[in-house]
């Protein structure tokens, strides 16, 4: 939610921030601007895309060797020119980008109006920077003190860089729940909301924590707490390869990303999963291994995909491990008021570490002393930190908003969990064990099978890619696959779809069955095979229009059905890692035949910091 870019050194500031927040685009795409100091302090901003600030910019004098950038999701405010950061302050000597909600900023700008502070946009953060340029003057302190006594009176959340023209040779930068990580050149430092804009230039980076603040020069790095107290930064080395964070041919980051799942889970089981000599083992689940294999239930809280991705862990454990599970919307569960028991144990999922949902569910459930266990792709993320152990995907960054490879990750951890758990327990034969680490090391190869499938599909989408609604049923543990391939549609190519658990249909949804209506049934051979079938009957004798996910070889749905996708078989349990891809590419075919932006769909952005 809105991409930072900041950096001061000896190089042209501009190109690498434009670069920087092409790179971030996938975290809001309604506006941008920058500010360079030349001189003056000077604030270039314009209503959507970067590469329409680019235009704008263009016959600008934009020499400068420091800089801030911003790449806008609109929360206060519509997105316009006036409303895009950077925000100046009153007397336009600080500039300042924000991403995050400051949420006491009414009653913070009511105040600086009666004290003649004159306001052009209509955003929270405009406000905090002229609160902080009102405290300057006020307390006549240095302006890194004026942030620091600016943050101890905001409420909410905010990742910050502050351009000064009195300090033209600093920027201050402070987080607070919304990521910041600092790249450390020689002589020169880069700011940004991940680390996808640094990669190209340094691995080594600071991830800034909450409640920190850094003073950045071109020779040096300091850090304090809110409390004023001096940190040690800590440096760590970047894993991250350019060509991950690159479209490497693809004609979008969603296809490419479709398109490595069969590396992306084998990433995610390198070194866990050894089939050969029985060896199953999540390295960053050890000292709380315990309390996972002894819970009295599973709490997991997660939003969208993510969600999903827990939905499936449900059934896993519960199949698997025999632990209850109670799969919560982490924006339900925070404002509730829910049951937890010192010890219960919570599994938070999280592609980005960073979904304020999720986050603030963690932190209400370990105020009444649950575990929290993370499973989080960004490395360093808030939700990572904030767990008391968990497992990291390994899938690599994702960029496309519509999420596909964390979520065969997500269900590759989490089967490895479940997995590890039921077996600690009991609860899993030897055999039945071994069986299942085979089967997990074969998935990359089926995934690639199923993607093989490309071209058909895109044919199938051909054909509907005019539909206006889509219904998508399975059942079991293709239910969550369902409700995944449904989102994945509505996101990206803006056609209603719901999910729905087959069984269902007839309590409602089977009212909107008619001769337009394309239904996707997911329809492995599985434990409730035989139920589905008679739910696609009824799907026909309505004269709805029948595309079935099945498993190779079938013959009895390839009969009724008017298109059928035949995916490798698998076991059970894990049959969402394959029966996703078809729903994930035709999704992908439909949005790019309707012309819409796929990696940049409307109204979204990748990570949700704000509630
Ligand atoms: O980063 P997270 O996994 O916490 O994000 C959760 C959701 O915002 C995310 O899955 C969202 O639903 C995606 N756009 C789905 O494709």
């Amino acid at each position: 939610m809105c991409g930072i870019v900041a950096y001061i050194g000896y190089r042209e500031a501009c190109p690498i921030i434009i670069k920087g927040l092409k790179r971030l685009e996938y975290r809001g795409y309604d506006s941008a601007g920058v500010a360079l100091l030349n001189g003056s302090l000077n604030v270039y901003k314009k209503k959507g895309k970067v590469t329409e600030l680019e235009d704008f910019i263009k016959d600008k004098n934009v020499h400068s060797t420091i800089g801030i950038g911003h790449t806008r999701w609109a929360t206060h405010g519509e997105p316009n020119d006036v409303n895009a950061h950077p925000h100046y302050s009153s007397s336009k000597g600080l500039a300042i980008i924000h991403n995050g909600i400051i949420e006491n900023y009414a009653s913070l700008k009511t105040d600086l109006q009666m004290r003649g502070h004159k306001f052009l946009s209509e955003t929270d953060s405009e406000v905090f920077i002229h609160f902080i340029e009102d405290i300057q003057k006020h307390n006549q302190c240095s302006l890194e003190e004026a942030v620091r006594l600016a943050l101890t009176k905001v409420v909410g959340a905010y990742a910050i860089v502050i351009i000064s023209k009195e300090n033209p040779g600093q920027l201050i930068a402070a987080r607070k729940g919304s990521p910041l990580v600092i790249g450390i050149g020689k002589g020169e430092y880069y700011v940004a909301s991940d680390a996808t804009p640094i990669i190209e230039y340094t691995d080594e980076v600071v991830y800034l924590n909450d409640h920190e603040i850094a003073v950045i020069s071109r020779s040096n790095l300091a850090i304090k707490n809110i409390e004023d107290v001096p940190m040690t930064p800590y440096i760590q080395k970047l894993d991250m390869e350019l060509d991950s964070i690159e479209k490497s041919g693809y004609d979008h980051f969603m296809l490419k990303e479709i398109m490595e799942q069969p590396k992306s889970i084998t990433d995610c089981m390198r070194g866990r999963v050894i089939s050969q000599k029985a060896h199953l083992n999540l390295g960053g689940i050890q000292q709380y291994a315990n309390k996972l294999v002894n819970a009295e239930r599973i709490i997991i809280v997660a939003c969208g995909t993510s969600w999903h991705a827990g939905l499936v862990a449900e059934y896993l454990f519960e199949d698997l491990a025999r632990i209850p599970v109670e799969v919560e919307y982490a924006s339900e569960f925070r404002y509730r008021n829910p049951v937890i028991k010192e010890g219960d144990v919570v599994i938070a999922i999280s592609q980005s570490g960073e979904t304020a949902d999720t986050l603030a569910a963690i932190e209400l459930a370990k105020s009444k002393g649950a575990i929290i266990f993370g499973v989080c792709n960004v490395v360093g993320s808030s939700i990572a930190r904030a767990s008391h152990e968990g497992a990291y995907l390994h899938a690599g960054p994702e960029i496309g908003v519509a999420s596909t490879k964390a979520f065969t990750a997500q269900v590759t951890v989490l089967a490895i969990m479940a997995t590890i758990v039921g077996h600690r327990k009991g609860n899993i034969t030897e055999s039945k064990y071994r069986e299942l680490l085979v089967d997990l090391e074969n998935i990359p190869g089926k995934v690639e099978k199923a993607l093989q499938l490309n071209d058909k599909i895109k044919e199938i989408g051909n054909i509907f890619k005019d539909a206006r609604n889509f219904l998508y049923l399975g059942r079991g543990y293709n239910f969550p696959v369902a409700l995944e391939g449904a989102l994945k549609l509505k996101e990206i190519s803006y056609i209603h779809a719901e999910g729905y658990p087959a069984a269902e249909m007839k309590h409602g949804p089977i009212a909107l069955i008619d001769e337009q209506m394309p239904v996707v049934f997911i329809a492995t051979k599985d434990n409730s095979y035989e139920k589905i079938i008679s739910n696609i009957q009824e799907v026909r004798a309505r004269k709805g229009r029948v595309i079935a996910v099945v498993t190779e070889g079938e013959e009895l749905i390839t009969k009724m059905a008017e298109f059928v996708i035949e995916v490798p078989s698998t076991n059970e349990v894990l049959m969402p890692l394959i029966s996703v891809i078809p729903l994930q590419l035709l999704s992908y075919h439909i949005a790019v035949m309707r012309g819409c932006n796929v990696d940049q769909p409307r109204n979204l952005a990748k990570s949700v910091t704000v509630e």
